[in-house]
C-alpha cells in the first residue's frame, strides 16, 4: 500500500436530519455449537480462568469490552437438527448426539440453562431461535414453556428443579434458522416454510402475545429463491411476525481488494431490496403494520476455504472450525458493514455478528491458554461504544472508484450518530487502497463544533493480522492528522476512523 496525494470528500452534518434511534440491538452477536464456539470458548472448566460454572472469565470479560447487546442461540444450522431437551437436567444423564450440520458429536454439557446464566453474567439479552428443521410447533411450545412459564407446568417446574427459579424471559425468537438452503436439515420450499412458521408463531403467541418473532428471510441476496422467498414468507406471516431476518458474508475473492472493500453495496442492495419485499407484501395485505429486519448473521467469513463438501467422518467433539483470522482489511470492511446496519437504522432494528468466539469471531481463545481480540473486534467495539441516541442523515460526498463486483463506489462510507447530550460521533472507511482522504467537515449546523478526539485503525500492511503473541499489532490508535478551521481530518487508505464532535 503506497500513501499517494489525498484525496478530497466532505459531508455536512446536521442535527436536523436524522434516520431513526440508535438500536442497542444491533451490536448483537451469535453463539452456536459449532466447532469452538461454545466448547473451548465461552465454557471451558478447567481452564485457569474459568468461574465455578466452567464460564471462561476472559471470554466474558472481552464480550462486556465488545458491548453486545443480545446473543443469539443455539444455532445456526444446529439449531435444524437440535433437541432441547438433550440440553437441560444433569450433565452426566445428558446424551451424545451427532450433529449433522457440522460433522460432529454434540454433548450437550451446555444447554439453554447454562446459555441464560451465560448471558447474565454477560450482561447481555438472549436470543432464542427453535427447530423447525426436524422438529415443530409442539417442540417450541414445549421449549417456550419451559424457559418463560414462572411455574406450576411440569416444563416450568422442572426448569425450576434444575436450577432456574426465575423464568429466562426470553423476548426475541428465530422462527428456525436459513430454511431456504438445501444445506439446512429439513430445508423446504417458502410455502411450506411459511405455513409452518405462520402456526408456530400464532401458537407461541398463545402462551405470551407480545413476544418478538424472526422469520426467516434468505440466507445471502445470492440465492435462488431471494426476493420469491421473502414474499412468500411473509404473505403467509405477515400478521404473525416482526421481523424478517437476512443473512450475508463476505470474503475478499480473487485478490479484489477493491470490490471487497465495498461489499457493504451488496448488503445496502439486500436491506433495501427486503423492505420493498415486505412493503410491497405489506401494500398488498392493506396493512399499516410494517415489518422490520433482523440481519442476524452477518459478518467477513472465508467460505471459499471452508471444507465443508468433505466433512470429518470421525464426527469430533468441538473440533476447530471457521476459525478464520482477520486482518486490516477485513476489519475495514467489516466497519463499512456496521455503518449500513446503522444507515438503515430505520428499518433494520437488530442484527448479529456471527459469531462471538473462535467461529468466524472477533474474540480468539486457545484451549486452556489466553483469549485475545482480532482485527474486527475493534470496529464493533468502538461503534457499540460511541454510537448511541439518532443515527443522523449523512449524505457524504466523496469521488468514486471502479469495483468489478459493483460498479462504481464512492471512496468514503460513513455515518455519524449524536448522543442525547449533543456530542457527534462520525464512522467513516477509506476504501481506497493507495490514497488518504482529507475529509472536510461541515459542522455549522452543530455551532462551533470541535474535533474532541479521532481514532484510525490501519496499518502499512493491509493483511496485518493479531496474534496471541502479538495480540495489539492492529487497534485504533490516536489519528494526528486533524484540523479544525475548517474541520478536517486525513483518513489513511484502507482504514475505519471514529471522530468525536462536540
Ligand atoms: O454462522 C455459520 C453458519 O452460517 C450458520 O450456522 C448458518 O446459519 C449460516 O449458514
Amino acid at each position: 500500500m503506497s500513501n499517494g496525494e489525498a484525496i478530497a470528500a466532505h459531508l455536512t452534518i446536521d442535527p436536523a436530519f436524522t434516520v431513526a434511534p440508535v438500536r442497542r440491538r444491533t451490536f448483537g452477536t451469535f453463539v452456536e455449537h459449532l466447532g469452538r464456539c461454545v466448547y473451548t470458548g465461552i465454557y471451558e472448566p478447567g481452564h485457569p480462568a474459568a468461574d465455578d460454572d466452567g464460564f471462561r472469565r476472559d471470554v466474558l470479560d472481552l464480550t462486556r469490552e465488545l458491548g453486545v447487546s443480545t446473543v443469539r442461540y443455539p444455532g445456526g444450522n444446529f439449531v435444524s437438527g437440535y433437541r432441547w431437551e438433550d440440553g437441560v437436567g444433569p450433565r452426566s444423564q445428558r446424551p451424545r448426539r451427532l450433529d449433522l450440520a457440522w460433522h460432529s458429536t454434540e454433548t450437550n454439557e451446555v444447554g439453554v440453562d447454562e446459555f441464560v446464566a451465560w448471558c447474565r453474567k454477560a450482561g447481555v439479552e438472549p436470543m432464542m431461535a427453535v427447530n423447525l428443521g426436524t422438529r415443530g410447533i409442539e417442540a417450541a411450545l414445549d421449549l417456550l414453556e419451559y424457559c418463560n412459564h414462572p411455574g406450576g407446568t411440569t416444563l416450568s417446574d422442572l426448569r425450576i428443579a434444575n436450577g432456574a427459579r426465575e423464568p429466562h424471559g426470553i423476548r426475541m425468537w428465530c422462527l428456525g434458522n436459513e430454511m431456504d438452503g438445501p444445506w439446512q436439515t429439513g430445508h423446504k420450499t417458502a410455502r411450506e416454510y411459511g405455513r409452518l412458521a405462520a402456526e408456530t408463531a400464532r401458537a407461541m403467541r398463545m402462551i405470551d402475545r407480545d413476544l418478538e418473532l424472526v422469520a426467516c428471510g434468505s440466507s445471502s441476496s445470492a440465492m435462488p429463491t431471494f426476493g420469491a422467498w421473502e414474499a412468500a414468507v411473509l404473505e403467509e406471516t405477515y400478521d404473525l411476525v416482526d421481523a424478517i431476518s437476512c443473512h450475508a458474508y463476505y470474503e475478499e475473492r480473487d485478490g479484489d481488494l477493491g470490490s471487497f472493500l465495498a461489499c457493504s453495496t451488496d448488503m445496502d442492495y439486500f436491506i433495501r431490496s427486503v423492505v420493498a419485499t415486505a412493503d410491497h407484501v405489506g401494500a398488498r395485505l392493506k396493512s399499516r403494520k410494517r415489518i422490520d429486519i433482523s440481519f442476524d448473521e452477518w459478518n467477513i467469513w472465508y467460505l471459499s476455504r471452508f471444507t465443508g463438501a468433505e466433512p470429518p467422518t470421525d464426527w469430533p467433539v468441538a473440533p476447530p472450525l471457521l476459525e478464520d483470522h482477520y486482518h486490516l482489511a477485513d476489519a475495514v470492511a467489516f466497519g463499512g458493514l456496521l455503518i449500513t446496519l446503522l444507515r438503515n437504522s430505520d428499518r433494520v432494528t437488530a442484527a448479529s455478528l456471527a459469531q462471538l468466539v473462535n467461529v468466524i469471531a472477533p474474540i480468539m481463545t486457545e484451549p486452556g491458554g489466553r483469549a485475545w481480540r482480532q482485527t474486527t473486534f475493534h470496529p464493533f467495539a468502538q461503534a457499540s461504544r460511541h454510537a448511541s441516541g439518532d443515527v443522523l442523515r449523512v449524505e457524504p460526498v466523496s469521488p468514486t472508484y471502479e469495483t468489478a463486483v459493483y460498479g462504481e463506489v464512492p471512496l468514503l462510507h460513513a455515518t455519524a450518530t449524536r448522543a442525547r447530550d449533543g456530542g457527534v460521533t462520525l464512522f467513516a472507511v477509506n476504501r481506497s487502497t493507495d490514497r488518504p482522504l482529507s475529509l472536510e467537515i461541515d459542522a455549522r449546523a452543530l455551532g462551533g463544533a470541535r474535533v474532541t478526539a479521532a481514532t484510525t485503525l490501519t496499518d502499512a500492511d493491509v493483511y496485518a493480522r493479531n496474534t496471541a503473541d502479538d495480540p495489539d499489532r492492529v487497534a485504533p490508535r490516536p489519528n494526528p492528522d486533524v484540523e479544525h478551521d475548517p474541520l478536517r481530518v486525513l483518513l489513511p487508505p484502507v482504514s475505519w476512523n471514529v471522530i468525536h464532535l462536540s
